[in-house]
């Protein structure tokens, strides 16, 4: 008995100084949030949900197995049917929605996890076929590429421009969808202002050719951005919101060409909210913009390090890329796939056990629980 007991103790001395070694095992506070350690599992379409957007049974369990995380930001939700960009995406815009994602909150809560949802508006990124609208952007700029629909890869259509109005509408969409989130137990929202959706294509020059005050200079590019983010504040309370930006991500076919002027002016504008956080992606602790924006940001700020893409991951999952990002400033680290691939992800890093590699990466975005809920956990 005494033998078992002094192997117990001397396994948790072993974790207990793993852990103190590593500052993403420390506590944080979000918000009215108080995180178990500094690890967020970064937001990931997982095309799962039902045709119309209702969030399937089978979400609650992968994301309760990963309830972990220090804070978990569910993927991508449409805030309305026109922006919805690929089949089997979720939504949140009307009561179905609400009550499917009330299961998912449920179960991770029940797990001991919280969560934020991610509000996302495709933009050009969509398809009659898939959202049954034409999709709607900044202007007539189509994806350079095809776009995934319910019958497969098709050529992008060109968007229709955003007239005020739609635009006005679509900024109370993202309010609307706020309050829902929160209704379905959600502790907040993330605002994708990044990859090349919608709000993205609003912030580049190269697909915003607007003359109105939604285009052109800087201050008119981040409007869109900044509109948005002060209403969802608003109707759910600013400690409730962050964002989420990619400065100079070439995703979806994006192309930034003032990247040094916009972001330092997007985030001159929303750090006077006071939000919950800002989230970067492909953060990269030696880059002057990472700097500066970490200067520039009063708040949290949450790094997702720019790791090899598509892969494969670094044997540690990013544990070191996240340290270096804490040690530059970085207030949490976000990981993506070494989440996907490990539910006790947190766990495995504590005691540097070996991390599951991704499998079948074409399971990453189809249905059923092959290669989602079927990952292994080290007990
Ligand atoms: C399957 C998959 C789905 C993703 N879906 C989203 C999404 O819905 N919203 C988003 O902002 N980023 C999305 N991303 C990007 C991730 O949040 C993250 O930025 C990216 O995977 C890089 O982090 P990693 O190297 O830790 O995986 C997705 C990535 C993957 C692999």
């Amino acid at each position: 008995m005494s033998g078992t007991a002094s192997v117990v103790s001397g396994e948790a001395k072993t974790v207990q100084d793993t852990a103190d070694a590593s500052p993403l095992f420390r506590p944080a506070r979000l918000g009215a949030l108080r995180l178990p350690n500094r690890l967020v599992m970064a937001p990931m379409t997982r095309n799962r949900a039902g045709a119309t957007g209702v969030p399937e049974p089978i979400m609650a369990t992968y994301y309760a197995q990963r309830a972990s995380a220090g804070l978990i930001i569910a993927e991508a939700a449409t805030p309305n049917a026109v922006g919805a960009t690929y089949p089997n995406i979720p939504a949140i815009y009307d009561d179905t929605h609400v009550a499917g994602w009330r299961r998912v909150t449920e179960a991770v809560r029940d797990a001991g996890g919280q969560m934020f949802l991610q509000l996302q508006h495709g933009g050009r990124v969509g398809h009659p076929e898939t959202s049954g609208h034409h999709p709607v952007a900044p202007s007539p700029v189509p994806l350079p590429d095809t776009v995934f629909t319910p019958s497969g890869h098709q050529e992008a259509v060109v968007p229709e421009e955003m007239t005020a109005e739609q635009i006005a509408a679509t900024v109370a969409d993202f309010a609307a969808a706020a309050r829902r989130a929160v209704d379905a137990g959600f502790a907040g929202v993330e605002v994708h202002s990044a990859n090349g959706y919608l709000l993205h294509q609003f912030l580049s020059g190269a697909t915003n050719r607007r003359t109105d005050g939604y285009g052109g200079s800087v201050d008119h590019r981040i409007r869109f951005t900044v509109e948005v983010v002060r209403a969802v504040a608003e109707a759910i309370g600013p400690d409730r919101v962050g964002v989420r930006v990619a400065p100079g991500v070439t995703a979806n076919g994006m192309r930034e060409d003032d990247v040094e002027a916009v972001y330092p002016a997007l985030v001159g504008e929303l750090r006077e909210l006071g939000l919950a956080y800002l989230h970067v992606v492909f953060a990269d602790p030696d880059s002057a913009l990472f700097r500066t924006l970490r200067a520039a940001w009063p708040g949290t700020l949450i790094a997702n390090p720019a790791l090899p893409w598509p892969g494969p991951l670094p044997a540690d999952g990013g544990r070191d890329a996240g340290e270096r990002l804490l040690a530059a400033g970085a207030d949490l680290i976000a990981l993506g796939r070494s989440f996907l691939a490990n539910p006790d992800l947190v766990a495995r890093m504590r005691v540097g056990a070996p991390l599951n590699p991704i499998r079948d990466a074409h399971l990453m975005y189809v249905g059923g629980e092959t290669g989602y809920t079927d990952y292994p956990t080290l007990v």
